[in-house]
């Protein structure tokens, strides 16, 4: 156990080392349906699989990317050669990760919110995934603003099933992620968001600490706080900048190994921007960087999407910068 407390320290450490931060691709099949459809692609197997492949063999990713979350089907898939995908990454410095949640349900009692589901039979899966490869997982909950909600219920189930996962994780040798998103979607304004953030990962590191979760082996995938998307006053960067951080240093404990963010609809670029200024404004306690899916992978998509056949090099080519001026974000320098 002690081997594996130290080599998960070592993969924490890792995931958020100086210039990187991880690509989210872990979608599920209708997710990755909804984006395919934007870009009028068959959602099959092999298109998932040959759009990921695009991705992931992107020449010198591994500079800005630290590790990839895969689904369940991903992670089994192999390149048309014969390579596994988890090869491919290994080869480019770029550690295994998977989701392992079985997806956001709506909450019994309380209409209009969700539990993610996915605690029955993890830990078997969580081993099983180990020797495929992977070093991480990532379990995401769903908060909800609106007029009458988050109600504490919905904030303690969600917290309680994402300290239950990370033991699970920890157990069986792979970095949790913890996620739990407070949704943009609504017309609430940044002191709402803020509020239910602090409520949340209150919630979230008290069940972290009774479940006697090694945080040192721990990340956070956070959202930012944020005006609403539907909000007539929308903050800009410098105070989405200071209320998150605000935020944090309100709730999230110092020995935490790295914080990264999900884009959650924000722009490419306003996502950058974001944590760019966040990494502008001096010394903080752990890491911060990113483990974006659309605000890496949208440019890419579409690019990809116009002719998958001969747009691998140039759907790369997008990619690549996104992860670039991430890269420069993390250190503050991003400037365009
Ligand atoms: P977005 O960056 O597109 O929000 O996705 C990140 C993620 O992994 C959500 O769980």
């Amino acid at each position: 156990m002690t081997d594996r407390i130290d080599e998960m320290i070592e993969t924490a450490a890792a995931m958020v080392s100086s210039g990187r931060g991880v690509l989210a691709i872990d979608e599920s099949t209708g997710t990755c349906q909804k984006r395919f459809d934007t870009i009028g692609v068959d959602c099959t197997e092999d298109n998932r699989r040959d759009y990921r492949h695009m991705l992931l063999s992107a020449d010198g990713l591994g500079e800005y990317i630290s590790g990839a979350i895969l689904f369940d089907e991903t992670i089994r898939q192999k390149a048309p050669d014969g390579t596994s995908l988890v090869k491919i990454m290994q080869d480019a410095d770029i550690i295994p990760g998977i989701k392992v949640d079985k997806g956001a349900k709506d909450l019994a009692g309380f209409p209009g919110e969700k539990v993610t589901e996915g605690l029955d039979g993890l830990r078997e899966r969580l081993h099983e995934y180990y020797d495929m490869g992977a070093r991480f997982a990532k379990w995401r909950a769903v908060i909800t603003i609106s007029e009458n909600n988050p109600s504490q219920t919905c904030i303690e189930a969600n917290s309680h099933a994402l300290a239950r996962y990370a033991a699970l994780c920890q157990e069986a040798g792979l970095v949790p992620i913890v996620e739990p998103e407070v949704l943009m979607d609504g017309s609430h304004d940044i002191a709402t968001a803020y509020e239910v953030t602090e409520l949340t990962l209150k919630s979230l590191f008290s069940q972290l600490y009774e479940h006697n979760v090694i945080l040192e082996a721990c990340i956070l995938k956070s959202s930012m706080v944020v005006s609403g998307s539907d909000c007539p006053e929308q903050a800009d960067a410098e105070e989405v900048a200071e209320a998150t951080l605000s935020c944090f240093f309100n709730t999230v404990p110092a020995a935490l190994a790295g914080i990264v963010f999900l884009s959650g609809g924000q722009s490419e670029i306003e996502a950058t921007e974001h944590l760019n200024v966040m990494n502008q404004m001096g010394q903080l306690p752990w890491p911060l960087s990113f483990s974006y899916g659309r605000a890496l992978q949208a440019s890419a998509l579409k690019v990809w999407g116009d002719n998958p056949k001969n747009n691998v090099k140039a759907a790369q080519a997008e990619l690549l910068h996104r992860a670039r001026m991430n890269s420069l974000a993390t250190l503050g320098q991003y400037d365009e």
